[in-house]
């Protein structure tokens, strides 16, 4: 593997992904691992990531110079070149000048890692110290106004670091120079594809699952269904899918689901109807995280509670439901602070929400992916598109979209609201460019508005359409006014209780994609 050592930073998990974009695979590991064994896992190259500590600082995480020596190709990025520079008798330093977001770097020559870059890049920064000299043996390629070293490289060594973040977006040459450092400087082959991923996956569930039967929660969304396909192809019918309807679905969505999927897949489905269950559990509850916790909570009580009907219908008397397929994605698992030193954001239904003592073990094969890779395999999967690119909808469904508590007349009113925002979008053909909509319901606000003469005192409807490319961060979409207007028109019109509908003009961050 490619391994990206995590000094702590925010976008390891990024640099691990762009690494795969590179069509290579990668591990993340923390720095904290000894070196014998980062080695030990036979690397093929290595990136040191960026992290939020100063090398100069008593404490500051570093990593044992050995790695150095160990013949494997290096490329230190932010903190992990700054380590890079120290250990190996640069000089670093807190920079005259901090430099953070779009910075421009001067090339001073534009060879082996930089090979091919124009004589000035845009850059994206964040740093408030920075390598002053580099250390002997290595070659200075950039500068900057804050960074006198930006870029330095040995490849006689095969070591390699720059002060920029080359995995963001926003560093638009960012790709090709991971692509250079992986293909040229280290002369790596691909070796990542969803072939190869699909292919790992079935062995390792095979492994793992031996003849026990294994039940898969289905949301009837992307990743759900792709976990299950998954699942499915390496362990045949022992695997019982078993969607849920809490209750808290869209408008059609039971019978779309268990239409469409089975089709799709010919994988078997239970559908249980546990509206009432959780619909009294979540009774006068309005804190977002107390949601959340009862919901993961209550889906898992739902599916022991089917696991009799699951073992007859499987025929498999006498034999217990093992394992529970559930389609986390990283993402979900960083959020709910499951990542190494993350905060909790918020607890996703299937990874924080859910309660201590779960009686299956989680098979949960898209844990350390990302949607876009989820969609390849997908699709590799020879799943159609009607599911591939189906939109996001969170396991909390419409519980996590009422503002307030949760009841029965305020689900029916949303359920029409979105159902009109969804057919709108989708009739302009927007689906694609608006990664989600989010309809929400302000249950507790209320405004005057004036209907057909009367006046009235009812609650807001918020859009909140985003595009993003993995969720993790997102920016509104720019959905043209028409649309807009007449998705206002007929909410307004066809649910009477609601007297304004509002656009949610909000980036993540600072928001997130849904209110709660
Ligand atoms: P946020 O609101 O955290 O959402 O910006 C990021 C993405 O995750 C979805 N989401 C969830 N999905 N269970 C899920 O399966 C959850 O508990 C959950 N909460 C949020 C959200 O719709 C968006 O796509």
């Amino acid at each position: 593997p490619v391994l990206v050592v995590d000094f702590g930073a925010q976008y390891a998990q990024l640099i691990a992904r762009r690494v795969r974009e590179s069509h290579l695979y990668s591990e993340l590991v923390p720095h904290s691992m000894p070196v014998d064994e980062m080695l030990a896992k036979d690397p093929q190259a290595i990136i040191l990531s960026g992290g939020p500590a100063s090398v100069f600082e008593p404490g500051a995480p570093g990593i044992d110079k050995r790695i150095f020596d160990a013949g494997v190709p290096i490329l230190g990025i932010c903190y992990g070149f700054q380590v890079m520079a120290h250990e190996l008798g640069g000089t670093v330093d807190r920079a005259a000048l901090g430099e953070y977001g779009k910075t421009h770097a001067d090339i001073d020559h534009a060879e082996g890692l930089l090979e091919g870059s124009p004589a000035e890049q845009s850059t994206w920064m964040s740093h408030g110290v920075a390598v002053e000299h580099a250390p002997k043996g290595f070659e200075v390629l950039a500068h900057t106004d804050g960074a006198p070293v930006a870029a330095m490289q040995d490849p006689s060594r095969g070591l390699y670091g720059v002060q920029w973040h080359p995995e963001v977006r926003h560093t638009p040459l960012g790709q090709d120079l991971l692509d250079t450092f992986l293909h040229r400087s280290a002369g790596l082959r691909d070796n990542w594809s969803a072939s190869g991923i699909i292919e790992d996956q079935i062995a390792k569930i095979k492994a793992e699952v031996g003849d026990a039967e294994v039940i898969c929660g289905l949301s009837g969304g992307v990743d759900s269904a792709v976990a299950a396909t998954l699942v499915h192809r390496a362990i045949g019918d022992q695997l019982t899918c078993v969607f849920v309807d809490h209750g808290l679905l869209r408008k059609g969505e039971v019978e779309q689901v268990k239409h469409d999927f089975v089709k799709a897949t010919g994988i078997r489905l239970i559908a249980v109807d546990a509206a009432d269950d959780f619909l009294t559990a979540l009774k006068g509850v309005s804190e977002p995280e107390r949601k959340r916790k009862i919901i993961g909570e209550k889906f898992i009580r739902t599916f022991e509670k089917a696991q009799r009907q699951v073992i007859e219908e499987a025929g498999a008397k006498g034999k217990e439901v093992k394992f529970l397929v559930q389609g986390t994605l990283y993402p979900d698992v960083v959020e709910s602070g499951g990542g190494d030193g993350a905060a909790n954001i918020k607890s996703h239904h299937n990874v924080g929400g859910l309660p201590k003592d779960i009686k299956f073990k989680l098979i949960e094969p898209l844990r350390t992916l990302f949607k876009d890779e989820v969609r390849a395999i997908g699709t590799e999967l020879g799943l159609p598109d009607s599911i591939v690119w189906r939109q996001p909808f969170p396991g909390p469904g419409l519980g996590i979209r009422i503002i307030g508590d949760i009841t029965k007349e305020r689900l029916d009113l949303l359920r029409e609201a979105d159902a009109i925002a969804r057919e709108e979008l989708s009739k302009e053909g927007l689906d694609r460019d608006i990664w989600q909509c989010p309809v929400v319901l302000l249950a507790n606000v209320h405004s005057v508005g004036v209907q057909g003469d009367e006046r009235t005192y009812g609650s807001p409807i918020v859009l909140r359409p985003v595009s993003s490319e993995d969720a993790m961060t997102a920016d509104w979409s720019r959905v043209p006014y028409d649309v807009l207007a007449t998705i206002s028109t007929r909410i307004t019109n066809e649910c009477r209780q609601i007297n304004r509908v509002m656009l949610d003009c909000t980036s993540k961050p600072p928001a997130t994609i849904e209110w709660e």
